[in-house]
């Protein structure tokens, strides 16, 4: 016997709902995003709790120990994981999502008599299997347990057909006849149209996808919302799917490609991995005091963080060198590119942590403009995201992504390791240009020879 009536129980899944629908209204701005997961996280629980006190569940104690052994696994995880693998881990996480939707699809078959609640069983099916294989393999791509590079044979658009074709006909026969059998291949097929939908994604797009089965995820649990009956489900997988979605456009109109182009592309020879030959011309190599130098009286200095910032955890040498320059009378701001690092908001995220004043960090269209007042443009650690061929090599894989117009300033100054091209890889023909100068080295450790240098002065 449960604990809760039907209208508490639908009280509760309402105030869940609200707080679902606050936390993505909190996740919009980093001023409110730390609050805004809290809210999130406060409505799962609410749901959770309720679920519990208004079913009546069996197997409890097996219930307790799989949350017991989730909660084991994903807390250290989560805890210890590095911000810049943080997509890899969304991707973990939402294929769990979609997989164990598909599961409960797959369990509830027998308890469906409805034609409708089995078209939602096998759409659960269907694409939760999706999200779960395309998430794995993204997972793997990122994490570099195989290679990043769009993974093509002969013949795979035509297996691709095949498998999608095969789905369908199972679906058709699981709705109208229930049966078991074919269901389990429904869900076998979604599996191998998930690897073979993100193999052929390469480089730069892999993220994408991932928000984009991220958003499959959203679906398949609003379908099994239908299928338990359960209107939170139905809530919280539509909010998942909107945002999912949105997040998805977003992301590919800031590296100016469409969504099919992405999934798509690798057929037609346009994927993201180019070449990462690099070339022999000269460069203007520089030291610290030089940097110090063209920074310390400079009246105007952007700076440009990119991946490497993140990975050289330099954000916060970052900041304390703009307050040196601010302190010496220095107009300083960041230059924020919407897919400069590798995942939405991580430049926002990782200055944030460093107290880099919001009003410092300017977005890309407020900041292009600007960049021919600057005298010095100092990018750090960043490639892609100011990489010129974007505007004018027609064959570049990140040709049409908008960029940050750097070379417009007087000078520009790149901190990074090595001649080694960004994530696209792509060379970039600005670092040979001759107003660029380069200080090689970890981003962390160059900008905090800068400070002391600008300090010096
Ligand atoms: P990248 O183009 O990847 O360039 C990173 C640069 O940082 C490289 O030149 C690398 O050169 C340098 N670097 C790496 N570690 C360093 C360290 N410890 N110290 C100093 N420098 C270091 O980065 P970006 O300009 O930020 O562009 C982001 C890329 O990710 C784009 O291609 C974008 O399309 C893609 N992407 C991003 C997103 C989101 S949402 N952010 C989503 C999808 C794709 P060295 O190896 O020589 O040091």
């Amino acid at each position: 016997m449960s604990l809760l009536d039907p209208v508490w129980t639908s009280l509760l899944y309402l105030v869940a709902a609200v707080f679902f629908i606050l936390a993505l209204r909190g996740l919009s701005s980093p001023r409110t995003a730390r609050r805004g997961n809290l809210i999130g996280a406060a409505g799962a629980l609410i749901a959770v709790v309720t679920v519990f006190l208004s079913s009546r569940l069996e197997n409890i104690p097996w219930i307790l120990a799989a949350i017991v052994v989730g909660s084991a696994v994903a807390a250290p995880v989560a805890r210890r994981v590095k911000m810049t693998q943080m997509p890899q881990l969304v991707a973990l996480f939402n294929g769990v999502g979609g997989g164990a939707a598909a599961l409960v699809a797959l369990l509830e078959l027998s308890h469906a008599g409805d034609p409708w609640v089995r078209l939602a069983i096998v759409f659960t099916l269907l694409v939760g299997a999706v999200s779960f294989a395309g998430s794995g393999v993204t997972f793997a791509k990122l994490q570099e347990l195989m290679t990043t590079r769009p993974v093509v044979f002969p013949g795979l658009p035509a297996v691709m057909a095949a498998v999608l074709l095969a789905a369908v006909a199972a679906a058709a026969v699981v709705v109208f006849t229930g049966s078991l059998p074919l269901a389990s291949l429904l869900l076998v097929l979604g599996l191998a149209a998930g690897i073979l939908l993100v193999l052929p994604v390469g480089g730069a797009d892999v993220p994408i996808v991932i928000s984009l089965l991220n958003a499959f995820t959203g679906l398949a649990v609003a379908a099994s919302g239908l299928v338990l009956g359960n209107v939170l489900l139905v809530v919280a997988g539509t909010l998942v799917g909107a945002s999912g979605t949105i997040l998805t456009r977003a992301m590919a109109a800031a590296m100016g490609r469409s969504v099919a182009g992405i999934l798509f592309g690798a057929f037609r020879g346009g994927s993201t991995a180019g070449s990462t030959a690099v070339s022999e011309r000269p460069v203007r190599s520089s030291s610290a005091e030089d940097v110090a130098v063209l920074l310390g009286y400079a009246q105007r200095v952007i700076i440009v963080p990119g991946y490497g910032l993140a990975v050289a955890q330099g954000q916060h040498t970052a900041a304390e060198l703009a307050l040196a320059l601010e302190s010496r009378g220095i107009e300083v701001d960041f230059a924020i590119h919407p897919v400069a690092g590798r995942m939405p908001g991580h430049m926002n995220v990782l200055l944030a942590e460093a107290n880099v004043p919001y009003e410092s960090l300017k977005e890309m269209g407020e900041i292009n403009p600007e960049f021919k007042t600057a005298d010095v443009a100092l990018v750090v650690g960043a490639n892609d995201v100011v990489n010129p061929a974007a505007k004018t090599s027609a064959g570049s894989p990140i040709y049409g992504m908008p960029i940050l117009e750097v070379a417009e300033a007087r000078q520009v100054v790149f901190l990074k390791r090595s001649m080694r091209p960004g994530f696209a890889g792509i060379e970039n023909d600005l670092l040979y240009e001759p107003q660029t100068s380069l200080l090689f080295g970890d981003a962390k450790d160059s900008l905090a020879q800068v400070l002391g240098a600008v300090k010096a002065l």
